[in-house]
């Protein structure tokens, strides 16, 4: 019954999404329902948090943060008193983060490729595959380099890499993922996935499709696109190696677990090599 009402919402929608004219396609978008999304479905990734704090007491502050969007980690570690450098390259992202800031953190928007900052860190981090929005090897090397750069002697980075990304049919249509009530709107959400998997570059591209109906039943319809690269053990370890950092850890789990065939998420733990 309720797999019955779900695909009637769902074709329902899919037809308001084909006829909208009314269709917003802008950055802002993830940003948007970021930590509401997050919240609702990210069960499992959720768990990355205390694993980023223990990490975090191991190779003590000043911790540099890539990619820290709307500081999902960032305000829990910088709660626990460590001082930290919060980057992301989306102004939006960083606006939800700056509406949760304290004295421990700075923020800064800058790409993870080519930031310049005067502080050198103890411990630098890359959370829940963002690693992977770099799609060329040049991009992800001039971002390790430039991370290798900004740790101070004996420094610490930790990636957390999704490995399964590309273990999927090359195609997904869209299809329905949810619909659920957006309380800072007072409206409700009914959010469609698809995606493409480029094989001979080894990138996943999905499109994400929100729509949005108020309590009046307005309709605004909103599309996100991300793109990942396939990152996989051996790809790692060796970029590692190359831009200057011997691996001291590998994790197969929030836990800190052994990595098994079956680990949806790698944690790269590596040092500064001293060249
Ligand atoms: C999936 S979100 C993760 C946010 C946060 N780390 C978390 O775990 O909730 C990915 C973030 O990476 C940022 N990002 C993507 N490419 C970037 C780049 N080249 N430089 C800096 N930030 C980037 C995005 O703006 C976004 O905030």
């Amino acid at each position: 019954m309720i797999k019955l009402a779900f695909f009637i919402v769902s074709e329902y929608l899919t037809q308001i999404i084909m006829e909208n004219d009314f269709l917003k396609s802008s950055s802002n978008v993830s940003s948007r329902f970021y930590d509401w999304e997050f919240d609702l479905i990210c069960s499992e990734q959720k768990k990355d948090v205390n694993m980023w704090l223990n990490l975090a007491e191991m190779f003590d502050d000043p911790i540099l943060e890539l990619c820290c969007g709307s500081g999902r980690i960032t305000i829990p570690l910088s709660e626990k008193g460590f001082k930290i450098t919060a980057l992301d390259n989306s102004a939006e992202m960083l606006q939800l983060l700056k509406e949760k800031t304290n004295e421990n953190i700075e923020i800064i928007e800058s790409d993870m490729t080519s930031f310049h900052l005067e502080k050198k860190y103890r411990f630098a981090f890359i959370s829940y595959s963002s690693f992977q929005q770099l799609l060329s090897k040049k991009e992800q090397i001039k971002c390790l380099k430039n991370i290798h750069k900004h740790l101070k002697n004996g420094g610490v980075l930790g990636i957390d890499i999704n490995p399964c990304i590309c273990e999927e049919p090359d195609v997904l249509t869209k299809t329905h993922l949810y619909t659920a009530w957006f309380p800072p709107n007072n409206s409700t959400v009914s959010m469609f996935t698809s995606h493409k998997i480029d094989r001979k570059n080894g990138i996943k591209h999905w499109q994400d499709t929100y729509v949005e109906i108020d309590k009046k039943g307005n309709e605004t319809v909103y599309q996100n696109h991300v793109s990942l690269k396939e990152c996989n053990h051996n790809y790692m370890i060796n970029i590692l190696e190359e831009c200057g950092f011997t691996i001291i850890d590998i994790f197969g789990d929030f836990k800190e677990g052994q990595v098994t065939k079956n680990s949806n998420n790698i944690i790269y733990l590596s040092g500064k090599k001293l060249i």
